[in-house]
């Protein structure tokens, strides 16, 4: 039997694991030793059920937590290491005004933090800000303006003229698919884009290394486990095909207009490269990716919105070009003579579309880790060293902030008087890097498929079913049923 064969044998994986988890486990002190004091209240379960359980039912845990312990901060350990789970708004206000959580730290709790250049994991603080930057000066107004804006239009329409007027899609597949390209073109190189060969390949790879939801995967990403070194494989495979494009853009002089000239005219080294063209798009993607997928399926459900999207678009096109919208014209032709401050500023509609996906759809966890000294939130001591989550949904699903919290309806009151009410881009000291062009991606897809099709939403048998909700359980929000979105042709031709 090869070790990669014996790896693949659960059993296997599994008893390793345990054999190097206690090592740790023994390894680590304890980071709460003589301190009892106004702790968190304890779960108090097993060392490695709560971090199943948190992987794989992370929204049912987290309420099994508070019934348990019956408080609204509590505690959970992992290997020695402690973690607290904040929820209720005194707490969240606590966790986003403190100065000592750690973002970078904090990652070892996220459940998708890969093993490669630029996750969160192995960059220097320096390298991590400089990639940050990097992400920040692709947003600059000039580039988004004259480089980025047309190409993710022309991009969007291509790749959903290939779905055709009409048929069935999965938006998990297809619509995921379309943000993947443009956080590509975004983040990477003219070269790759050209090539669609490779851009299928990149994205096959990038769903291998993405997402582990085992826990040796998660947890032990170090660990040389068969699913580990089939991430590992796909992570050297995506850095070759960078690598070889690197070489032979140095080598012939050419200049593009792109990332990774941007990187290139700045002499980064190959993990700040790596960082952005791998890390970066890897997460990129994932966030805009998965809140894609929703925002297209919540639009099929609701006509009304469609169709305040399609006049907005329509009027914006009027007060800005003079000309009306013709449904003759390819949209591509007619959506790129809108400026970025149209865009930007000039789609209300599309904003309150944006704000309510993200508030609805966002599985999102915020993760940090107290990096000294000790401190309270709410009464509660939050010792040194010890790990936070913030889970979104506990705002962001609170019935008495928002009614119906699962209800999509864009223009929804988000109350003031609550703080830190809605964290769709994040707060505090890490809001989102790729906000800007997130943001602008989601209303360029939500206008297309608003003008472009008349759709519906289906099961397998395409017969008429009500759009399921995410599953926020799973770390990526997947849908809690499978579900497609049939169409026919809209007013506008792609
Ligand atoms: C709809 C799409 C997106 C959503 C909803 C989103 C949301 C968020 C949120 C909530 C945070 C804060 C996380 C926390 O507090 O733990 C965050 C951070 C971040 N986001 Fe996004 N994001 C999106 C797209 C992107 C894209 C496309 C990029 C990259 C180009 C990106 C890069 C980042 C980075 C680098 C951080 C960490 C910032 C830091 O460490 O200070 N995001 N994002």
């Amino acid at each position: 039997m090869s070790i990669l064969t014996a790896l693949q044998d659960p059993a296997i994986s599994i008893s390793l694991i345990l054999v190097f988890s206690g090592l740790l486990s023994y390894r680590w002190s304890g980071s709460l030793r003589g301190k009892t004091k106004n702790l968190p209240a304890d779960l108090g379960w097993a060392s490695l059920t709560p971090i199943l359980e948190y992987v794989n039912r992370r929204e049912d845990f987290i309420r099994d937590g508070l019934q348990r312990t019956k408080e609204s901060i509590w505690r959970f350990s992992f290997m020695s290491k402690t973690v607290i789970v904040l929820t209720g708004h005194a707490a969240r206000e606590g966790f986003y005004k403190a100065r000592s959580l750690d973002v970078k730290e904090g990652t070892f709790l996220l459940a998708f933090v890969p093993p490669i250049p630029g996750g969160a994991v192995d960059v220097s603080p320096a390298d991590h800000s400089t990639i940050l930057r990097r992400a920040l000066a692709i947003q600059q107004p000039d580039n988004m303006q004259k480089v980025l804006l047309p190409q993710w239009i022309e991009d969007s329409c291509r790749l959903m003229r290939e779905w055709g007027t009409s048929g069935r899609i999965d938006p998990c597949d297809e619509v995921y698919e379309v943000f993947f390209y443009l956080i590509l073109r975004t983040l990477t190189c003219v070269e790759v884009m050209e090539d669609r060969e490779t851009c299928e390949k990149l994205k096959k790879l990038y769903d291998e290394m993405a997402f582990p939801t085992n826990v040796e995967g998660i947890y032990f990403s170090w660990f040389p486990g068969y699913n580990n070194v089939k991430r590992l494989l796909s992570t050297k495979r995506v850095y070759d095909i960078y690598s070889k494009v690197i070489k032979e853009r140095k080598a012939s002089g050419v200049r593009k207009d792109d990332a990774l000239q941007l990187l290139l005219d700045n002499g980064d080294d190959r993990t700040i490269t790596m960082g952005l063209m791998m890390g970066m798009v890897m997460a990129g993607s994932n966030s805009v990716g998965r809140i894609g997928i929703w925002l297209v399926s919540f639009l099929t459900t609701s006509s009304e919105w469609r169709q305040k999207i399609v006049t907005e678009i329509k009027d914006l096109i009027e007060s800005s070009t003079g000309d009306s919208l013709s449904p003759k014209i390819p949209l591509a032709k007619q959506l790129t003579k809108l400026s970025l401050d149209d865009w930007e500023n000039k789609t209300p509609v599309l904003d309150l579309v944006v704000a309510e996906m993200l508030r609805l759809a966002q599985p999102h966890a915020a993760v940090r880790r107290n990096l000294g000294p000790d401190f309270y939130i709410d009464g509660k001591l939050i010792p040194e060293k010890s790990y936070l989550v913030y889970p979104f949904s506990d705002i962001h699903h609170n019935s008495e902030v928002y009614p119906d919290p699962l209800e999509f309806r864009p223009g929804r009151e988000i109350p003031s008087n609550v703080p830190y009410a809605h964290l769709g881009w994040g707060a505090g000291k890490n809001p989102c890097t790729g906000r800007r062009l997130a943001k602008m991606q989601l209303k360029i897809i939500a206008t297309i498929f608003s003008l472009a099709y008349d759709p519906s939403i289906v099961n397998a048998e395409s017969s008429p079913m009500k759009l399921p909700n995410p599953d926020f359980n799973s770390v990526i929000g997947k849908p809690k049923e499978e579900f497609f979105i049939k169409y026919q042709p809209g007013e506008f031709t792609l």
